[in-house]
Order: structure tokens, then sequence, then C-alpha cells
């Protein structure tokens, strides 16, 4: 694997790959990887693309900075991880390479509506520096394929949108959470959890299918009720919760409580979504559910 840390040196690589008749496929990073980054290198290769990956902490998506001076810088383990998994190229640039005219002056991707809420409440800003950052990467690699994790499952609808909405010639490829045995959600903010705190963190994965046995027979309880029920046993199991929420898989619109009950929702793919902190780790996890039960 070649690491490369400016833009000219990159388009140079991707360029020859191109002329070989290699398609290029794309997983965009902070580093700290673990198996869920991996996971998508592995769909990269699979699909037999020339496989280039970035590792950029973007200080743009940060809107708490203690955030991003804590967050984990771990190149040379990085490197090792992805000559492992077969990975053609990393770019690795720094702030400046990205940013050139300093932040301040950069222009800004906004995606509106899909990066309200859920997330984009509770981190103001957030959304708008990762549709900045990955289009700028997109502009910088000219991928056909881009694979993201379904853990951030908004960031994913958010860069579908974006793509969608300006005309960006690239397929987005959405991956499933890869998870501990215990059913935790992999993440470079684990490494954030004590031993204890490690023990409980499952309680979250948990919860969003207790919501979504729930949903299966709802039994007249309202969507407001069952989230309540569900927030108030994670804050007993150490957590202090951000959201708990349930959405349209598609589009992450908001389900509406008589829709619950209505038979147009049988079959349709729903979103449950959660993000909670524990201790000093702000964990988030979400599960796809089709509802079949509570209509038979
Ligand atoms: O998911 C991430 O690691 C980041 O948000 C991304 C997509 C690399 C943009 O900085």
């Amino acid at each position: 694997m070649i690491t490369v840390h400016t833009i000219k040196e990159l388009r140079q690589h991707v360029k020859a790959a191109r002329m070989a008749g290699r398609e290029i496929g794309f997983v965009p990073t902070m580093g700290n990887l673990h198996q869920g980054h991996i996971s998508l290198i592995d769909r990269s290769t699979a699909d037999g693309c020339y496989t280039v990956s970035s590792i950029f902490v973007n200080p743009l998506q940060f809107n708490d900075k203690s955030d991003l001076s804590r967050y984990p810088r771990t190149l040379p383990e990085d490197q090792q991880k992805l000559q492992a998994a077969n990975c053609d190229l990393l770019f690795a640039p720094n702030v400046e390479e990205m940013y050139p005219a300093g932040q301040e002056e950069q222009s800004i991707v906004h995606v509106p509506v899909v990066s309200e809420g859920l997330c984009g409440g509770s981190r103001p800003g957030h959304f708008d520096g990762v549709s900045t950052v990955v289009s700028k990467l997109f502009n910088q690699v000219l991928p056909d394929k881009a694979y993201f994790g379904e853990k951030d499952f908004q960031q994913v609808a958010v860069i579908r949108k974006m793509v969608a909405d300006l005309c960006m010639p690239v397929d987005i490829i959405p991956v499933p959470t890869a998870r501990a045995e215990d059913g935790l959600a992999l993440s470079s903010r684990n490494g954030y959890l004590s031993t204890e705190e490690r023990q409980q963190a499952p309680a979250l994965y948990k919860t969003l299918n207790n919501i979504a046995a729930a949903l299966q027979n709802a039994d007249g309880q309202s969507l407001e009720t069952i989230l309540d029920q569900a927030r108030k046993h994670l804050d007993t199991q150490g957590f202090k919760t951000d959201y708990l929420d349930i959405r349209y898989s598609d589009d992450l619109r908001p389900l509406m409580n008589d829709e619950l009950q209505a038979q147009q929702l049988r079959h349709s793919s729903i979103t449950i979504l959660g993000a909670a902190f524990l201790g000093s780790a702000r964990l988030i996890d979400n599960i796809q559910v089709t509802l079949n039960q509570a209509f038979e």
C-alpha cells in the first residue's frame, strides 16, 4: 500500500489506476481503524475496485473542540491494518492541505432537512462539516463507489442526499454495522469507555431491540410512551440518553403516532436510532426493522 499526503500525489495514483482500467472504491475515515472500517475496505476489494482510503480528523465537523483534541490519532497502526486488508492507496492529508485558506473561508456544503434533528440537533454544524469534507474528498479522489458504515445512519442519509442533489457521479454503498459479540456497535469512541462502562455499553443496542419488540406489539401504546419507557430504562443502565427516535429508513422522516396503528406502515422499513452518553463517551447506534406483527 502506498501512503500519500498531498492531493497532487493522490490524483497521480488514482489516474494511473483508472488508466489501467480499474474502478475506484473509496473509504473515507478519521482513522483509529477497527473491524468496522476494515469491513468497508473488504467490500471495496471484493467489488474488484482499486481501493483508496483516507484518514483525516476533520476539524470542521467537531462542534466540541475538546472532542477534536482528544480524538485518537494512530496512523502507524492504521497503515498496518489497511495494508493487511489489501487497501491500495492511503490519503492522509494535514489540515493545511484540506483547508489551505483556513476553515473560516471554506465554502460549506449544507444538506437541509435530513441533517436536522437526531445527531444534527445535538451537534450543531456537525453535518455541514461532514458534507463539506466528503464533497472535497470525492472531488479529490473521484471514486466510482464510496463505502460508509450504517452505524452512522444519518450520515449515510446526508451523503446520499448530497450526492443526489449535486449530481455527483459516485455510488454510495452502505455497509452493515460491525458489532462485538455482545452486540456493541464497533466505534473509535468505545476506546473512551472504562472496563465497567464497556460492560454496560451493549444496553444501548438492547434498548433499540426492546423498542422494536414494543412496536411489533404496540397494543395501542403511543410512540411517545414506548420511547419514554425506553429512555428511562436506558438511564437506569448508567447512560444519559441524548435521543431515541424512530424514522422511516429511506429518508429519515419522522414516524407519526397514527401511522403506527395504520395498515400502510405494515412492511415499511423503519429505523430506530439512539445516542447516549456513557461516562465521557457519546455512543450512537441504530437498527432497521420491518414491522409485521403489529397488524396480524
Ligand atoms: O464517518 C467518519 O469517519 C467521518 O464522518 C467521515 C465520513 C470520514 C468524514 O470526516
